[in-house]
């Protein structure tokens, strides 16, 4: 189990490394955690529960946390079946329990239990605040970042936001590897649409001084924290975190595979920063999707299919479109034997996004990769470095 947070606040939550997609949908190489804590103070507060999978480590955690003692509040912050999905066990276990959550929460819970909490709960508004004793919760609310009843929480004595969902990431807490890489997938992928309400967090959040960010999944984050409220600044406001060009394709027998590659060999000669090449149909699309918002420039590159594109680079644009992708500079790369299409799709899917750069020099391949389509690349691979 992780070390505590604190000398008071700890750490209750569990690893998940056998589920094979989060969410139904995302692949999870390293697992996930689900992060759940403890303040021991004169009253006891449980910051948020886990996942059912996780229902008897949890409770064994927090029993071996509690001791001999009772908690008195449990704080739900989400109620996405994640973090909030072993209510009856603590309800059965501590009976004395109060549930401190907002009203749009305690609106919501009944669909998932059946259960009348109303004379244990508490219910707390923006900028209401909990004693514990040595520590003082205040509440922020944060509405749909990314659900409606979505609240954090701020401890003043140890300085700690819980920050819900925010500043999450995939992996479980005893994989090492680079936070920014699974967090980024994460935030994309699952609050990317909220940019917005995510903004207005941040403001929220600015107002006070915080040395710890407890999220619900991934590390417990003390240091630097300026770098990772930086990402987040950066990826709420839709700008892009990176110069460098994704070029996305999909392609049926390889010819459009072919001049997406010769597109990135020429953006590299060309001495482009970075470039990145993926493959629609084998990449993980989650990956994609981050990429597309990482990098300032994307490249679409597709085949024409039954008059349309290719259903996995359909799949792509819709997620873009969801995520509300924007503030990028775009170009198209066609193909088709007859009467090729996939182009002017794509330029009105990007057409009907906000602020997006169009190149216009579309590329239009007939079948196979000629000498003269390898001009029209040079140009483009011009416009874009
Ligand atoms: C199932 C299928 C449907 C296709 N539909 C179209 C079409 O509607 N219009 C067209 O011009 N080409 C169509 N094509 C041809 C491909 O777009 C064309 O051969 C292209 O060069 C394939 O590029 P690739 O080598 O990257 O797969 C279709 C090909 C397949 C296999
Ligand atoms: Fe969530
Ligand atoms: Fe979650």
């Amino acid at each position: 189990m992780m070390k505590n947070v604190t000398d008071s606040v700890y750490y209750v939550g569990a690893d998940d490394k056998d589920l094979d997609l989060f969410e139904g949908q995302y692949v999870i190489p390293n697992g996930v955690s689900y992060n759940s804590y403890v303040i021991m103070d004169e009253k006891i507060a449980i910051m948020d529960m886990v996942d059912k999978r996780k229902s008897a480590e949890w409770m064994e955690n927090l029993s071996r946390v509690l001791g001999d003692r009772k908690p008195d509040y449990l704080i739900i912050s989400h109620m996405e079946p994640d973090h909030s999905a072993n209510l009856m066990d603590v309800i059965e276990q501590y009976p004395d329990i109060r549930i401190v959550s907002n009203d749009k929460l305690f609106g919501m819970l009944p669909q998932f239990f059946d259960v009348d909490v109303k004379d244990r709960s508490v219910s707390v508004k923006e900028g209401d605040t909990l004693e514990l004793g040595n520590h003082t919760l205040h509440f922020l609310m944060a509405p749909m970042v990314h659900w409606p009843e979505v609240m954090v929480t701020y401890e003043s004595t140890d300085r700690i936001l819980f920050s819900a969902d925010g500043f999450g990431k995939f992996g479980a807490l005893d994989t090492e590897e680079d936070w920014a890489c699974e967090a980024r997938r994460y935030y994309f992928n699952i609050v990317g649409k909220y940019g917005v309400p995510v903004q207005t967090l941040l403001k929220k959040a600015a107002a006070f001084d915080i040395q710890i960010i407890c999220p619900l999944h991934g590390p417990v984050l003390s240091e630097n924290l300026e770098y990772y409220i930086g990402k987040y600044q950066t990826w709420s406001s839709y700008e892009p975190e990176d110069k460098g060009v994704f070029i996305a394709y999909s392609s049926l027998h390889g010819n459009t595979a072919q001049a997406a590659e010769e597109l990135a060999e020429l953006l590299k000669a060309k001495g482009v920063e970075k470039v990145v090449l993926s493959d629609l149909a084998r990449e993980d699309m989650a990956e994609c999707v981050e990429d597309a918002f990482r990098y300032d420039r994307l490249v679409t590159a597709c085949p024409t299919y039954d008059g349309g594109i290719m259903p996995v680079m359909e799949d792509f644009m819709y997620h873009l479109k969801m995520k509300a992708y924007q503030k990028r500079t775009v170009a198209i790369i066609e193909n088709g034997s007859w009467a090729p299409m996939a182009g002017k799709i794509l330029k009105e899917k990007f057409e009907a996004m906000k602020d997006i750069t169009i190149l216009e020099d579309m590329v239009t391949i007939r079948s196979t990769v000629k000498e003269a389509d390898r001009k029209n690349l040079d140009a483009l691979a011009e416009k874009l470095k």
